[in-house]
């Protein structure tokens, strides 16, 4: 039984949530493998309507287990304020583990994350200011705390110690700012740990016995490939790796045990914070999508920039995850437009090219050659079956398919979890 990594296939925000609330039903785990609670995975199901940071959208099916990997900084108050809300609304969170090598965000991240985009001024990235990249930088640096570190609190008191001088030096003599209290944050993560220390485990066993059961197991991607920080826009990136290969390394996999990736597309391009953008449009089309999809951060509020399909960085992300299998998402909130625009080239200085560009400034030059296609025009969102589409909205999907290269699996038209058309099978 195949290991399925979902994959955010643009910026962010495909829709991701979705589609591991919709796979989860087959699958025996999902680990959600990278980022941090920068992420925010809606869900709409029998529940009502959630908004995860953390958890694995998985959580709302009965059989399965959800771990929240390595590869993921956790902020322990925003987990526990989670799970009491999911608990709180009737989900059952007993199935729910924690990597013990996940690693923590500290106050201190937190505080940096703010400073750092303040002393960046002008160029500050857009950061959800979650402390996500200090997190992870420590991390690299082996200035980190892990989550196994809160079941021995004398372990931690020595790491904290040791960390919170070097912090602290930074933080009065590089940025002036008051000396973070030790006792304080001891304290506070002391109780964190007496929380969470039920969740906290050797989580790599349990992959591993499943896969040996031959149990299905979902990968569950934060973020989107291009804001991965090596094949992304950099450094408007994010600090962990969002692509199907970070799903090994944030679960504790092997490469050959993933089967298949599912990228997932929107059906248009959405980005949140700084960065290039190729296909923004910020007339009066960008706002239409904006207000028709909803285009607003669920983890800052902040509205998204909404732009055309960019078919160049579509085919860059598929070549550099693998994709076997696309998801189309938001269908639907292009229903009303006339005409709809996909890139299908770019047009840098005086040359015509045909890929992503590694560098911003030439990225950022980058004007979208584009292809025109008719709207259908009518609302999709009742409808379940591929060929009961408009010959339009066919249209449209067959051609993002050809220029994704691969083929489309699940089509959503709708928040809802019905609200989906099933072309091809995906587990
Ligand atoms: P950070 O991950 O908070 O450091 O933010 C770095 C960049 O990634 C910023 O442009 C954020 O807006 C973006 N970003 C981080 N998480 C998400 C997400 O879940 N969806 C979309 N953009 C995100």
């Amino acid at each position: 039984m195949p290991v399925i990594a979902v994959i955010g296939a643009q910026w962010g925000d495909e829709g991701k949530g979705k589609v591991v609330d919709l796979l989860a039903k087959e699958a025996k785990i999902i680990v959600r493998f990278s980022g941090g609670d920068n992420a925010g995975h809606t869900v709409v199901n029998r529940y009502g309507e959630f908004k995860l940071h953390l958890v694995p959208a998985g959580i709302f099916s009965l059989q399965a287990i959800c771990i929240i990997g390595n590869g993921v900084v956790i902020n322990p108050n925003a987990l526990i304020a989670e799970i009491d809300q999911l608990n709180q609304r009737g989900v059952d969170t007993s199935r729910l583990f924690i990597s013990d090598r996940a690693h923590l965000i500290m106050p201190y991240h937190i505080l940096l994350d703010g400073l750092e985009e303040e002393l960046r001024g002008g160029k500050a990235l857009g950061t959800t200011r979650k402390g996500i990249g200090p997190a992870f930088a420590d991390k690299v640096a082996r200035l980190g705390i892990r989550t196994g570190d809160l079941l021995d609190k004398e372990v931690l008191l020595e790491r904290l110690r040791f960390i919170l001088n070097h912090k602290n030096a930074i933080l009065t003599k590089v940025y002036g700012v008051s000396p973070l209290s030790e006792d304080d944050i001891y304290s506070q993560y002391c109780q964190y740990g007496e929380r969470l220390a039920p969740y906290i485990r050797e989580t790599t066993i349990m992959l591993e016995e499943a896969l040996n059961r031959g149990e299905p197991v979902l990968l569950e991607g934060a973020q989107g490939t291009l804001l991965d920080p090596d094949f992304g826009t950099y450094p408007y990136t994010t600090s962990s790796s969002p692509l199907a290969g970070g799903g090994c390394l944030g679960a504790g996999l092997g490469p050959i045990k993933i089967n298949q990736v599912l990228g997932v597309f929107k059906a248009y391009c959405t980005r949140v914070g700084s960065g290039p953008m190729p296909t923004e449009l910020t007339d009066e089309t960008g706002n239409l999508i904006r207000e028709q999809g909803h285009e607003y951060g669920t983890t800052t509020g902040r509205p998204r920039r909404c732009g055309w399909f960019d078919a160049i960085a579509a085919k860059f992300s598929t070549r550099i995850n693998g994709f076997t299998r696309a998801a189309i998402t938001r269908l639907d909130v292009l229903d009303t437009l006339p005409s709809l625009k996909i890139c299908v080239g770019y047009k840098l200085d005086e040359h015509t090219i045909d890929y992503f560009p590694a560098n911003v400034t030439a990225l950022g030059r980058c004007q979208p050659i584009y292809e025109e296609l008719p709207g259908w025009q009518v609302p999709i969102s009742d409808i379940r079956q591929y060929d009961q589409l408009p010959l339009q909205a066919r249209q449209y999907l067959a051609r993002l398919e050809e220029l994704i290269s691969c083929p489309t699996g699940l089509i959503s038209v709708g928040m809802r979890r019905e609200q989906t058309i099933m072309k091809m099978p995906i587990l």
